[in-house]
């Protein structure tokens, strides 16, 4: 796979000089998810890792919906393809993950859906989305969800970006009679049904956001259909007490939105938008802007600030935090988060996640720079994985998050002889919480409970040497507390 955020030379450029990651192997599955290098300084929140590595120098049997323990081993590797915003949200008040999966193009969007899994990792929801939409190929799509985006809101909806293209008259902004742009889009779905509640077009708000504002040049397009003008590039929304907080990554800024679409008004990483700057309130190309602590005077916004683009850098990447006092009309930094022994230019993609019941752990994926970093209330760096080749890998975005899954299907059991006698090996994909296997023998006069060998989990997969057996059929159990909790096939071998 090449990365899709690069345009098609520097992919070409990038791929060639792609290398191998080191990525783990088993006997007992298949997967070949890449090994995380962790550098661990202090104390993290507690939480496993979802990640969707993607890109050169990553296995096929890797480039997957991805859970990790803190250490680094493997929990659950899900549907082998490219996947973006892997997570953990609530439906209907339980624990679900989601992630959105399909094609995504060089202009850096994609078509595709979003998957609603349950704790035993079993599809309940496909959400899709159909209508009358034009793509740089002319080609027709069986979804149109876009890659960016797929929140679900408390009311159980799910809110999703979608990239449209339409021609416009770009005279004002130096552009021709009838140039090809694409639309900024978003819409709040019935996850049950697919049937679409609510639906938002930047170009239908011209008035509130000008084309004349956005920091991507008509120069870096051809404004034809197949190399369209990207004013806008949406990038996030999230429900909000009275609408919607939208992102446009190439107007540097945020918009609140009410219900009905107006715009209410907008942060920029420039002037601020409507709001008087103070401290370090600067943002460009960001990504993932989120509302906390919302009030009807005031709200915490986070967001992840590329500061670069592929085609343009203005400094390091980093995570801030920014204070929106709605009487006084000010914007105020409340903090910059970078590590000084590592700043990163991330040219796209990240986020920004506010660690539950912390005192003020934040995590931050650097988007197409394929790391991750934790850092404590004081700013400091307690965490940082990487997984891959700058450039070439990347996760859309990752989160650390508590789950507890367990699984619809059986352990797994591979036996293998090595010189020194039979071993098996087990795994149980997903299933977080057990602690220890038994292997059992299967006599040929009746199923006798023989426990001929144990040993505690380590990690994805746990072997155990048997020696020379009499039998030729095993079987395993996995136990949580002494409990037996799962049972393999036979084997016979
Ligand atoms: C067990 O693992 C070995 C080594 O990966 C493989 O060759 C063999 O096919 C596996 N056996 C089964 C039954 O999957
Ligand atoms: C997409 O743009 C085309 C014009 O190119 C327009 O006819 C169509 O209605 C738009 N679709 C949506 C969903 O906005
Ligand atoms: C941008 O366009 C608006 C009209 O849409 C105009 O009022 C404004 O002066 C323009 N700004 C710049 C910087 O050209
Ligand atoms: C948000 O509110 C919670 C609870 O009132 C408080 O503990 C927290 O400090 C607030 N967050 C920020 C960033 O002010
Ligand atoms: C499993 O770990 C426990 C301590 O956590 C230890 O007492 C026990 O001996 C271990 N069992 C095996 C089979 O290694
Ligand atoms: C056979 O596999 C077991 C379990 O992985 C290992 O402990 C043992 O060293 C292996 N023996 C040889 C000769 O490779
Ligand atoms: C198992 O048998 C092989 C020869 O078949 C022998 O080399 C090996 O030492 C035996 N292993 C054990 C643990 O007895």
């Amino acid at each position: 796979m090449t990365p899709w955020w690069y345009t098609a030379s520097i992919t070409l450029l990038l791929s060639l000089r792609a290398t191998a990651w080191p990525h783990w192997s088993f006997k007992s599955a298949s997967f070949q998810p890449p090994k995380l290098k962790i550098t661990q300084t202090g104390p993290t929140e507690p939480g496993f890792i979802f990640l969707g590595p993607r890109g050169g120098g990553i296995q096929p049997a890797g480039e997957a919906p991805i859970i990790y323990d803190n250490n680094g081993n493997l929990v659950w590797e899900g549907p082998q393809e490219p996947v973006s915003n892997f997570k953990v949200q609530q439906l209907n008040g339980r624990d679900v993950i989601t992630f959105w999966s399909g094609e995504t193009i060089p202009l850096g969007f994609g078509y595709g859906s979003v998957h609603i899994l349950d704790n035993t990792y079993q599809e309940i929801n496909t959400v899709t989305l159909t209508g009358h939409f034009v793509t740089p190929d002319g080609s027709q799509k069986d979804s149109y969800i876009d890659l960016h985006e797929s929140y679900i809101t408390p009311s159980n909806t799910l809110l999703v970006t979608a990239y449209n293209l339409t021609q416009q008259d770009l005279t004002s902004i130096g552009g021709k009679p009838s140039e090809w742009i694409i639309d900024g889009q978003f819409y709040e779905i019935d996850i049950a049904t697919n049937q679409v509640i609510n639906s938002w077009s930047a170009l239908e708000y011209q008035d509130s956001i000008p084309l004349n504002s956005s920091h991507q040049r008509l120069s870096h397009s051809a404004g034809t259909q197949a190399n369209p003008y990207d004013a806008y590039h949406i990038n996030s929304v999230s429900s909000t007490n009275h609408g919607y907080m939208v992102s446009l990554r190439h107007m540097w800024s945020g918009y609140y939105l009410a219900s009905d679409g107006s715009v209410l008004w907008q942060v920029s990483g420039d002037d601020g938008g409507d709001f008087r700057q103070v401290g370090q309130t600067n943002f460009a190309w960001q990504h993932d802007i989120r509302l906390l602590n919302e009030t009807d005077t005031g709200m915490i916004l986070t967001l992840f600030n590329n500061a670069n683009t592929p085609t343009w850098s203005e400094g390091p990447s980093t995570g801030l935090s920014l204070a929106i006092d709605l009487t006084q009309k000010t914007v105020t930094g409340l903090r910059s988060l970078i590590d000084p022994n590592d700043p990163i230019r991330s040219a796209s993609q990240g986020n920004y996640q506010v660690l539950p019941d912390s005192d003020g752990h934040v995590l931050i994926s650097y988007g197409s720079t394929p790391k991750i970093k934790e850092f404590d209330g004081d700013g400091n760096v307690v965490f940082n994985a990487a997984f891959g080749t700058s450039n070439t890998v990347s996760s859309y975005r990752a989160f650390r998050s508590k789950w507890g899954g367990t699984s619809v299907f059986k352990p797994a059991l591979n036996v293998t002889r090595n010189s020194s006698g039979i071993v098996a090996y087990m795994s149980w994909n997903g299933v977080t919480d057990y602690d220890s296997w038994s292997v059992y023998s299967v006599s040929a006069f009746a199923i006798k409970f023989q426990i001929i060998g144990s040993a505690n989990r380590t990690g994805f997969e746990t072997s155990v040497p048997l020696g020379n057996l009499s039998t030729n059929s095993i079987w395993v159990a996995a136990l949580q507390g002494g409990q037996i909790i799962g049972i393999s096939d036979i084997v016979t071998f």
